[in-house]
């Protein structure tokens, strides 16, 4: 029959997508978005809505028969993964040959199960990254208008100081500063007074109950809560979830042909849908959003795609690493999952790093000092597409990552030989490793700004569409890139309207 004909198309409801469609949805513009994952507001059996991170079942995981958690190996031992059902859970570890990727799935993309650290870059960094965006424009008007939808809050001092909850921070703190480097706090979207409320046992825990890759029960204000109700709020904006789009075609008028497949949370294909529509919006992330376009261009749907499609992509430098404590200073038994706490070294010119004190929450005393350092790693990987399987790989070596390593050792040699400590090598796999050089969560590039698209996100080659997402970032913001990526998406969206969509 006719496909269903729609004025705007945003695929994915992630940050991008998210902010994307409010703005459509609050310029009057009728707008579906497709999701590929589910909407994640029902209670399974035992109450919750995601499964904890500590007995992980399906929900945890999108089609695996295995969870892959970063940190399986615990002391050798797999004891934070589990045999599980394939189902549409919330986290994907894309497995590409020499580089994994964890991304979120379901409606709020990796913002069910993020650490929620908010972190606006460097303004020096974001010029060097982006030079062609005018910076006070993002840092007087787009940062502040992310941080204020997105409800990113501050920890309180005074109580950060005291709780049990976090003296694995200050623990990591006081050993940085032996070596003379500094900290700093670190904002979030997790509700840090309900925090406060949990650890006063006044209402359910979820940070405070090991809850966060696998989605938070309680606590954190994930883009459903924010940006996303606030889209649905316009009247204009719908949703649909277990829908992923598969091809894109330009048809003769100049609007959008989508092939879409929509399933059921097993994976059986309950129907292959067309969409088409005027104005066509890729927020589907780093990894989806350059997939489509590559796929696009490879098979000739969208033949007058830019060669730029697929280059650029970079894991934003991420290394995990893990140092052992004395005895005699123990991280804690209780720790919150959500990071309040960073190391800053970015400004070391010769190995600039900024390092998340993330926790180590296995309630138990571990002595462990865990670590995701951002460093500054001029390589980059491309996105290459197999036809074959018609899926994009990623062209990515592990010895791309040594100077990533090679920063991040530098800075951690300096804390341990300040405390006369050592790495950890049990936590990233099944040989002996101190850093993690395989997997990352920071995926940014494939469609990079100005690149593959104008300074904008307009799509090279093409009219009405566009690119929101991670994938505009050229492989490195030097912080966590959420609000990097939500802030972009607010000044290029805000362009837009104004000149593709209220002049049309
Ligand atoms: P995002 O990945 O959020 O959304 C894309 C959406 O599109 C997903 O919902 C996906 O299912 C959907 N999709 C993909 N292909 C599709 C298709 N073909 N059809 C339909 N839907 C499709 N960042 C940060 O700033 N602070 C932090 O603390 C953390 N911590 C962290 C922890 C973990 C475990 C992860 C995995 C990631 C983080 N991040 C983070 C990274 C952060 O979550 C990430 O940068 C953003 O979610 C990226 O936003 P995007 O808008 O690019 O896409």
């Amino acid at each position: 029959g006719t496909p269903a004909f729609v004025p705007a198309v945003v695929i994915g409801t992630g940050y991008g997508a998210a902010v994307t469609a409010l703005r459509l949805g609050e310029a009057g513009v009728r707008t579906v978005m497709l999701e590929m994952g589910q909407l994640w507001n029902q209670q399974g059996p035992d109450g919750n809505v995601f499964s904890g991170m500590l007995k992980p079942d399906k929900r945890s995981s999108w089609f695996k028969t295995r969870t892959e958690a970063p940190l399986g190996s615990f002391l050798w031992l797999d004891l934070a993964n589990r045999d599980i059902d394939p189902y549409a859970g919330v986290l994907d570890r894309v497995n590409y040959d020499q580089m994994s990727v964890y991304v979120g799935r379901g409606v709020g993309g990796g913002s069910l199960v993020n650490g929620g650290m908010a972190v606006a870059p460097k303004r020096s960094y974001f010029e060097e990254v982006l030079p062609r965006v005018d910076s006070a424009a993002m840092y007087d008007r787009y940062f502040p208008r992310a941080n204020s939808m997105l409800r990113v809050n501050h920890i309180d001092n005074g109580w950060f100081e005291g709780t049990d909850w976090y003296k694995f921070a200050r623990v990591s703190r006081d050993q940085a500063q032996k070596a003379g480097l500094g900290t700093v706090h670190v904002p979030n979207v997790y509700d840090f007074d309900y925090m406060r409320r949990e650890a006063n046992g006044e209402v359910p825990k979820s940070a405070l109950a090991a809850e966060v890759i696998y989605g938070n029960n309680h606590g954190k204000q994930s883009l459903d809560k924010t940006y996303l109700a606030a889209a649905l709020g316009t009247g204009k904006v719908t949703i649909e979830t277990l829908h992923q789009a598969r091809t894109i075609r330009q048809q003769k008028d100049g609007t959008y042909l989508l092939t879409v497949e929509q399933k059921d949370a097993d994976g059986r294909l309950l129907a292959t849908r067309e969409i088409s529509c005027r104005h066509l919006f890729l927020g589907a992330g780093s990894l989806g959003s350059t997939e489509l376009l590559l796929r696009a261009r490879e098979t000739g749907t969208l033949p007058d795609l830019s060669s730029e499609i697929g280059a650029g992509w970079g894991p934003n430098g991420n290394i995990m690493t893990a140092r052992a404590n004395h005895v005699w200073n123990p991280t804690g038994a209780s720790q919150s999952s959500i990071p309040a706490l960073g190391i800053d070294d970015w400004d070391n010119p010769a190995a600039p790093v900024f390092a998340e004190i993330a926790p180590m929450p296995a309630g138990v005393e571990t002595w462990v000092s865990l670590y995701l350092a951002i460093t500054k790693n001029p390589e980059r990987g491309a996105f290459v597409y197999d036809a074959a399987n018609d899926r994009a790989n990623l062209r990515w070596t592990r010895d791309q990552n040594t100077p990533a390593v090679n920063a991040a050792k530098s800075l951690f040699d300096r804390v341990n030989r300040a405390n006369t400590t050592m790495y950890r090598y049990d936590l990233f796999g099944k040989q002996l490793k101190a850093f993690s050089d395989d997997f990352c969560y920071h995926p940014l590039g494939g469609c990079v700004l100005g690149k593959a698209t104008d300074d904008y996100g307009r799509v090279s080659g093409y009219k009405n569409l566009y690119v929101t997402d991670g994938a505009l970032i050229p492989g490195s913001i030097g912080v966590n890139p959420f609000v990097t990526i939500t802030a972009l998406a607010e000044r290029n969206i805000e362009r837009v309207i104004q000149q593709d969509i209220k002049a049309s």
